[in-house]
């Protein structure tokens, strides 16, 4: 019987054991598995990581990907310096997982193509820099998913046959939360955004692109959204009278902190001269449009004048008529006299005796 009982506790302490065991090797083996991937040391190849900052940074480098296996405590992501062409769908979302990232930065990168949803799986991404690249061509649906995107850096970055596809891409729905947008050193012509109500937006930055003149329309939405903030220095203005409004606005509005700095470069007699400084005649239309009417006008009366000359001329036709008639009688008499005195003056013995 005793025997019995031990056998019997030494089944039970082996299975108990056994268990144990069971669970440890578990640990073990998923310790083993996963902690140098995903805790501390891992770290993408020639990249550095900070893990207290939650900054991982990759420069320089022959790789043309971004890199995949970015940890997942990253907050901060600066790829700098590489030749990456294409920024392709999902670019930064490992198998669909969303990362925590709040900053993402990609300047200096010979990025030209930015694929549909390449910034899948970034939602909580606040400030996103993809300045000093040449984009060509971007997507109509590249920054979708972006909720939470506050800034977005694009300056020297849009080559000209991506400047409407940008305009596109800005209008997504999700980037409703964006408050600054920089687009300095672009060549732009124009404000490369259909509305403007569609963002949170306190400050667009247009310095040093190509913006001659910015239109009663686009004034106007300006004026509506009065928190936002247009830098404009470095722009070439053409100061004649289609600035009008914008003139205006300059003056009126206060929401150009560098106002104090844009300069017209045309006209030649105005090159150099502050917007700001212009007289009201400079940019009045009024002036141009009443010399155009003015003119017409006077087209108007002198046609007006022709036509009742005419009309004169038709209800006077029967004495004009008669005043004909005198006037032929009168040529005919002279006609007359005429050529009675040729009749003589050519009388050949008159000639001869002049001879
Ligand atoms: C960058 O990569 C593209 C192809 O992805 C290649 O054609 C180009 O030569 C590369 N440029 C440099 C400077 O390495
Ligand atoms: C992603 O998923 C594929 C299979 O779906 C798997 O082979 C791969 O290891 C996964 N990668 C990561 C980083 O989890
Ligand atoms: C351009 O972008 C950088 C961020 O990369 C920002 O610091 C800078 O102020 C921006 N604006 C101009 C005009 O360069
Ligand atoms: C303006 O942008 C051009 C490139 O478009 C750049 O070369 C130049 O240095 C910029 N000028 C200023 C004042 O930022
Ligand atoms: C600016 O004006 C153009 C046409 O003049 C219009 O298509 C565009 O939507 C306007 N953009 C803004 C932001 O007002
Ligand atoms: C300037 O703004 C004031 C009020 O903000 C307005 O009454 C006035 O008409 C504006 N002047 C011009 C020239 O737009």
């Amino acid at each position: 019987m005793w025997e019995n009982m031990w056998i019997f506790l030494s089944i039970n302490t082996s299975r108990s054991l056994f268990s144990v065991c069971n669970r440890w090797c578990y640990a073990a083996v998923v310790c083993l598995l996963f902690a140098p991937v995903r805790m501390d040391d891992a770290c993408p190849s020639s990249c550095v990581c900070a893990r207290d900052s939650g900054t991982v940074t990759c420069r320089d480098g022959e790789d043309t990907e971004v890199p995949r296996d970015i940890p997942e405590w990253t907050s901060t992501f600066i790829l700098k310096g590489r030749n990456i062409s294409t920024l392709q769908r999902g670019a930064f979302s490992v198998n669909g997982t969303e990362l925590a990232m709040t900053t993402l930065s990609l300047s200096y990168n010979r990025i030209q193509t930015i694929e549909p949803y390449a910034f899948l799986g970034l939602s909580r991404l606040h400030v996103l820099d993809l300045s000093h690249n040449q984009l060509k061509s971007i997507s109509s649906r590249a920054f979708h998913g972006l909720l939470e995107l506050r800034s977005l850096y694009l300056n020297d970055s849009i080559l000209p046959p991506a400047t409407t596809q940008l305009a596109n891409a800005l209008s997504a729905q999700s980037l409703h939360n964006l408050h600054r947008l920089e687009l300095a050193g672009n060549m732009l012509k124009s404000i490369p955004l259909m509305r403007l109500d569609i963002y949170n937006l306190h400050a667009l930055v247009l310095m040093n692109n190509s913006i001659e003149s910015i239109g009663w329309e686009n004034v106007t939405n300006l004026f509506q959204e009065r928190r936002i903030r247009v830098y404009l220095s470095f722009n070439p203005f053409r100061c004649n009278c289609e600035l009008e409004p914008f003139y205006y606005w300059l003056k009126n509005s206060s929401q150009c902190p560098d106002a104090g700095r844009l300069l017209c470069s045309e006209p030649e007699a105005k090159r150099g001269v502050p917007v700001e400084k212009l007289n009201r005649e400079d940019v009045d239309c009024m002036k141009e449009n009443l010399e155009a009417v003015s003119y017409v006008f006077l087209g108007i009366v002198l046609a007006l004048i022709g036509v009742v000359f005419l009309m004169v001329l038709y209800l006077n036709r029967g004495g004009i008529k008669r005043w004909l008639n005198n006037i032929r009688e009168a040529c005919r008499d002279q006609m007359e006299v005429y050529h009675y005195r040729y009749e003589q003056d050519s009388d050949p013995r008159l000639a001869n005796v002049a001879v």
